[in-house]
């Protein structure tokens, strides 16, 4: 099983790395003028000013590359929480029964994959399966259940999906928007998709808003897409979910 590396993925988390680390260049450009500014003397610069400077530029580095990493630490803290007080269901995704025989077997590739209920049911189809998951909890229940399927315990922000790979991508209940350019290069030629996640107009962050999945795969050949209203022992509104082959073959 591979080992988590860096820091988390969400909505809120990839604000801080964009947002925040151009915060922090601008901080230390403006600084360094005007402490170079304010001290012209080029002996008094070198000796003292550009030292100083350096070691200000690392602290920085430092606080944000531990602001990311308390981040990474605290996401996976909350799902490994989670998985000890219960560890879900085994039953895998219907969509994923009703559909998983579109792809032609091969490799495939579970995105956030949890207890790997999606995964095991892959494996014992014929696919060969990379399953990522932050959690160490759940993956570390999923390690060693099946040779078919490579665990990686990681942080999916810090992993790339290889290009052209999977016969198969599937994402449950799972979303992570910068990830949708990714599924579709990882996907092979006639690859399918296989995507399921919520709508809910007041948790955007965290939701897809109509359509927005449509849209978003809108250059795959769409098989299956609905939205409907979630049952009531979910948190969010409703459910939507899409089926698409990757065109090409
Ligand atoms: C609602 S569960 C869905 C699990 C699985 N797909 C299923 O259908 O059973 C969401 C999963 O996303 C994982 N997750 C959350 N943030 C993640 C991240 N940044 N990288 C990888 N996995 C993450 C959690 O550990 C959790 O297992």
């Amino acid at each position: 099983m591979q080992q988590a590396g860096g820091k988390r993925q969400s909505i809120a988390m990839q604000s801080i790395t964009c947002a925040d680390l151009i915060h922090v260049s601008k901080i230390v450009i403006l600084e360094s003028c005007c402490i170079v500014s304010y001290y012209p003397d080029r002996q008094m610069q070198s000796c003292f000013i550009y030292p100083l400077l350096c070691v200000l530029l690392g602290l920085q580095a430092v606080t944000v590359r531990g602001l990311l990493r308390t981040m990474a630490d605290t996401d996976r803290e909350k799902w490994d929480s989670r998985y000890v007080a219960n560890l879900g269901g085994a039953e895998p995704s219907t969509i994923l029964t009703d559909y998983w025989n579109l792809a032609s077997c091969g490799n495939a590739l579970d995105i956030a994959c949890g207890n790997g209920r999606n995964s095991l049911f892959l494996a014992k189809m014929g696919f060969m399966v990379d399953a990522v998951d932050i959690s160490t909890v759940a993956t570390n229940y999923l390690a060693g259940s099946d040779p078919k399927i490579n665990v990686i315990c990681q942080d999916i922000d810090d992993w790339t999906i290889p290009r052209n790979r999977y016969q198969l991508i599937v994402n449950i209940r799972f979303l992570d928007r910068r990830l949708f350019p990714l599924i579709k290069d990882g996907l092979r030629p006639g690859g399918v998709l296989i995507f399921e996640s919520f709508i809910d107009k007041k948790k955007n962050e965290y939701c897809l808003k109509q359509n927005e999945l449509l849209h978003a795969f809108q250059s795959l050949h769409i098989v299956y897409y609905e939205e409907k209203k979630s049952d009531c022992s979910e948190k969010f509104d409703e459910t939507v979910a899409l089926v698409a082959i990757k065109k090409g073959l």
